[in-house]
């Protein structure tokens, strides 16, 4: 909190954060609550998502996040403000953070690998523009390596190209390690706070805010690319863990051996650590697929192939794992789910968010329809419309399916708003998200309206065997090599 060690131009009063997402939002929420001597500006393009980070209702805030609202409650129209101001709130900061998306790119070099930058490029040509006087541009997306190169690179041809000696700038990459459902305990207790730089006033300038919560043992300084390469690396740690124990989920049900069991196992060595060992339906989200992706494309375009190899690996069972779940639901209902009905429990890739990107539910049901099943989905969280969009309209009703491809090739989904109905008429039911309520069902009473041999597939272990009183189903659970 205290800044009076600083130069007068490393006093950061206002700041302004491009890019109202699942990042951005959050992260600014935690540092106005933690930090009331600053104002922070938060701006997005998208006038529909900034109407909701103002709306009265906490409810109906853009992101679910448990705790969210209460930090936006204590903070916005004091310290925190959300508009669609970008060059105003560009022209009173003293830091500028970017916190764009930053997708696969899907057309031309790269194509399917590389980032899209074009956001990022047009933030900076932004902050080129507006900015007054010093300027800390701060990178919270996660990047390429060397990404910061371009930013810089950016900013300087601009502020020249203006002829503007009163503008410099100062780039940081700080990347975020918050993860979705525990975002803003992960921001008011992070394991560590990352800055890499070259500029040490800038650096310190930025430190000097997280300290006001943050000891400073936690927060890491490096140069700028440990910086943006840590944030690509921590993240296909994490996924290749998943995609790991997912693997020895298929080895556990060919031999007898029980995943939850291995995974106690092993975790309890403390060189290994006892997170992310939780077999599933394969990661999802936003980051590692994306950031997996990233790496893999640098590591080719810098000749390491056997290192982008590797990495690829840790998708590929992620791919696969996706498909298995899916040909194992086939192959359980006798090879044949044409016009059956089955319940999908949960639809965002983990519990906690309303967020679906790259959810393993999006591969799982889109394949289950292609077969012909007539999919009755519920997510507690995620909107019918999401689920729609998500599922590409192409599945949405009976009708555009009997005139697309005939009604025996094509299946339908409907989005149940309560849990039971999933199970009336179902032949099968499976649970693709781990969310609280999915662990107390009442199994008996709701398996009896299934159409017999019925089936529950458990595809994330939330089902303690010893609740399962159901005399009526038979339960498939990951990992899980005891035959039914
Ligand atoms: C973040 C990071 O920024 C990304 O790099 C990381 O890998 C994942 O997390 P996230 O906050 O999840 O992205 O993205 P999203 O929820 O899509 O929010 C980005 C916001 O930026 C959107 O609301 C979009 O409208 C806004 N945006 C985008 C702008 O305001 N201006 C632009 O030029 C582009
Ligand atoms: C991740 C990183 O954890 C976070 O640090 C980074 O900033 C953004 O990317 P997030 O994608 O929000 O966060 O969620 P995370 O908890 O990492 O889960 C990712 C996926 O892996 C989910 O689909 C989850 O269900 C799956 N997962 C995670 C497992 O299947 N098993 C596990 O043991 C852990």
């Amino acid at each position: 909190m205290v800044q009076e060690d600083y130069p007068r131009r490393f006093m950061i009063k206002n700041i302004c954060c491009i890019g109202a997402g699942y990042v951005g939002g959050p992260t600014m929420s935690v540092i106005a609550d933690r930090c009331p001597h600053l104002n922070i500006n938060v701006v997005d393009l998208n006038k529909k998502r900034i109407e909701a980070w103002n709306s009265k209702d906490l409810t109906k805030l853009p992101i679910f996040e448990p705790g969210l609202d209460e930090v936006v409650g204590n903070t916005r129209g004091k310290n925190l403000f959300f508009s669609t101001n970008v060059g105003e709130s560009i022209k009173k900061a003293d830091m500028v953070f970017i916190s764009v998306n930053t997708p696969t790119k899907s057309r031309g070099i790269g194509s399917g690998e590389a980032s899209d930058l074009r956001w990022v490029e047009s933030c900076a040509r932004d902050v080129a523009k507006y900015a007054e006087g010093h300027t800390i541009v701060i990178e919270k997306s996660t990047l390429p390596v060397k990404t910061a190169a371009t930013i810089k690179s950016i900013l300087n041809s601009v502020k020249n190209s203006f002829k503007d000696t009163e503008k410099s700038f100062a780039v940081l990459s700080n990347p975020e390690f918050l993860a979705e459902g525990t975002a803003i305990s992960d921001l008011e207790n992070p394991d560590r706070v990352l800055i890499g730089g070259e500029d040490q006033d800038a650096i310190e300038a930025l430190a000097n805010i997280y300290k006001s919560w943050i000891v400073d043992e936690k927060i890491i300084r490096t140069n700028l690319w440990s910086s943006e390469l840590s944030k690509l690396a921590a993240n296909a740690f994490l996924a290749q863990r998943v995609s790991s124990i997912n693997s020895l989920s298929a080895f556990c049900e060919e031999t007898g051996a029980n995943i939850d069991e291995v995974s106690k196992a092993i975790g309890l060595d403390k060189r290994i650590g006892d997170k992310f060992l939780k077999a599933g339906p394969g990661f999802g989200g936003s980051c590692f697929k994306k950031d997996i992706l990233n790496l893999v494309y640098l590591s080719r375009s810098l000749g390491l192939d056997e290192v982008a190899d590797y990495w690829e690996s840790v998708l590929q069972i992620n791919n696969w794992q996706q498909k298995r779940i899916y040909k194992k639901i086939v192959s359980t209902l006798f090879g044949n789910i044409s016009n059956k009905q089955i319940g999908i429990l949960g639809f965002a890739f983990k519990s906690n968010t309303n967020d679906f990107r790259e959810s393993p539910a999006i591969s799982i049901c889109r394949d289950l329809l292609e077969e012909g099943a007539i999919l009755k989905i519920h997510d507690p969280k995620v909107e019918a419309k999401d689920i729609e969009k998500a599922l590409e309209n192409e599945f949405s009703d009976i009708d555009n399916c009997n005139n697309k491809k005939g009604r025996d090739q094509c299946g339908y989904f409907v989005v149940e708003k309560e849990i039971e109905k999933t199970f009336y008429d179902s032949h099968a039911v499976v649970i693709l998200t781990e969310w609280e309520e999915y662990k107390i069902i009442d199994w008996e009473n709701f398996t009896k309206n299934m159409i017999a041999p019925s089936w529950i597939f458990d595809t994330r272990n939330v089902i303690d065997q010893s609740d399962f009183k159901s005399n009526n189903c038979n339960i498939w659970k990951i990992g899980n090599g005891i035959k039914n």
